[in-house]
């Protein structure tokens, strides 16, 4: 992909693979889309896919896959125990990322249940360059505390340092001092930072994050879900790693961890999840729960045919023209978007292209969901939805006082080789229009709201009837157009 030069003209993203299986698309009109936003509580995860034009809510589990992995689906062998198809998953998995112990589990969440189950106690602390949803989640059930101590700068949203989800070292000699070393239950470092905007770590910054780790004989866990975005831009913009190899970096990052957790829903481009460990002592205390979380040790809760579509979907990882299809369509809408003064997370990272929703609605104040405004407001204009990531995505403290987000986003996920050049068009055309409309747009009140991950399920309502004149402003600008 990036290794074409073009001779006329500014040079655009281009495919390094063939589309050979389509699936049919439907845009209802923008009447409709009000009434389906409504229908679903203004929550996208409750949008109905049928009512979805392009779906840009996640890159998790409907990436597309190679005509190799669904060649290897079909020859999957399926038994309960001993299957052969576990025994190629584990020898690639071992392969990947030179360890010697591997555990399946059915997502990513399912290894972070099991991580949090061994090693979290009250009065435990997590640091992290960033935390995750659900990794939280199931931290603070078992009575931990997380502390992200993420670089400074990874919370601008206008930068051009390469590598936002860099930890701060210092914070964290600091945190690890307050606490005391025996009450750090892991230090936990997420590859391809997902909630500042999927934005990558160094290897010069995991190394010193290793190095504090050993000193202090602290377990470092690497979620290495968002791993194969991470690895193209340590390849692209640290020195270090230009002439290193894709696995090169693999087994440097796995070298340097303790236990390495993933989803394949992600990585992989499959669905499933799994832990590596080289610790034949952390590898006997998680194996106690998976049989009885997920599954007997050789499927974990995956089917077959996706554990076959998982060992052939990590070798196309260390191929730079398979992973580099998401990061290049990624850096195109995020450039484009940045032309035309629309604010969106710089410099472009992996997963998907953040619009900053406290600038865009910079009169929605906060306590009324900004980011959660702009994605029913975006599908509404667009028939695309996307995902919030802001103050609707963490959870009120125990008093019931709501916890403000660092940043509010949009997350419009590009899930790789999903979609076309003229479709990332299609969404960048749209957020102009909403651009120009943003006044329109106002904010969001719950009126279900549950209270662990609220932000799957909850259901909320416009402030006002700001929707309809928001279709009324499309019809006047678009005439009968969809
Ligand atoms: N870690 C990271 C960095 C993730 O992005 C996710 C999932 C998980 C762990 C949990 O994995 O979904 O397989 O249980 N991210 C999805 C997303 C949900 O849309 O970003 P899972």
């Amino acid at each position: 992909m990036a290794k074409v030069k073009f001779y006329t003209g500014e040079s655009f993203p281009l495919e390094m693979h063939k589309v050979r299986i389509i699936q049919k698309l439907n845009l209802i009109p923008v009447e409709e889309r009000g009434k389906a936003i409504t229908e679903a509580g203004n929550n996208t995860f409750l949008l109905q896919n049928r009512d979805v034009f392009m779906d840009m809510l996640t890159d998790s589990g409907v990436n597309a896959m190679s005509d190799r992995q669904v060649a290897a689906m079909m020859y999957a062998d399926d038994s309960y125990a001993g299957s052969e198809t576990f025994t190629r998953l584990e020898k690639s998995m071992k392969n990947f990322f030179g360890c010697k112990y591997f555990l399946p589990a059915h997502q990513g969440r399912a290894c972070e249940h099991i991580l949090s189950q061994i090693f979290v106690k009250k009065g435990y602390v997590v640091p992290t360059n960033y935390h995750f949803t659900t990794a939280k989640a199931l931290i603070t059930v078992n009575g931990g505390v997380v502390e992200e101590l993420i670089i400074k700068e990874g919370l601008k949203i206008k930068s051009d340092l390469p590598f936002k989800g860099n930890i701060d070292i210092e914070q964290l000699n600091e945190v690890i001092k307050k606490y005391g070393p025996d009450k750090v239950a892991y230090v936990r470092m997420e590859a391809g930072t997902n909630l500042v905007g999927g934005q990558p770590f160094s290897l010069e910054n995991y190394t010193e994050t290793s190095k504090v780790c050993r000193a202090n004989n602290i377990p470092l866990v690497l979620d290495a879900s968002l791993l194969a975005d991470n690895l193209y831009f340590n390849k692209k913009r640290e020195a270090a790693c230009k002439d290193m190899t894709l696995h090169e970096i693999v087994l440097k990052f796995a070298e340097l961890s303790d236990i390495i957790y993933f989803s394949a829903r992600k990585l992989g481009f499959g669905r499933g999840g799994g832990i590596c460990t080289n610790s034949h002592e952390h590898f006997l205390k998680m194996r106690e729960l998976i049989p009885l979380y997920e599954g007997f040790l050789t499927y974990g809760g995956m089917s077959v045919r996706e554990m076959e579509a998982i060992a052939v979907g990590l070798d196309e990882t260390l191929d730079e023209d398979m992973i580099s299809q998401g990061p290049i369509f990624i850096d195109y809408m995020v450039k484009e978007l940045d032309k035309l003064g629309i604010p969106v997370i710089t410099p472009p990272g992996g997963l998907g292209c953040h619009v900053d929703a406290m600038s865009f609605l910079d009169h929605v104040p906060q306590n009324q969901y900004p980011a959660g405004a702009l994605g029913s407001a975006y599908y509404i204009a667009s028939g695309i939805r996307g995902m919030e990531r802001g103050t609707l995505s963490e959870q009120r403290d125990e008093d019931g006082k709501e916890y403000y987000s660092n940043m509010e986003l949009l997350r419009l996920a590009l899930p790789r080789r999903v979609f076309t050049l003229s479709q990332v068009n299609y969404a960048i055309d749209r957020l102009v229009w909403l651009y120009e409309n943003r006044r329109l747009v106002e904010g969001l009140r719950f009126y279900e709201e549950p209270k662990i991950l609220r932000f799957f399920y909850g259901r909320l309502e416009p402030v006002s009837d700001w929707q309809s004149k928001l279709i009324a402003k499309f019809r006047q600008d678009f005439g009968e157009s969809l």
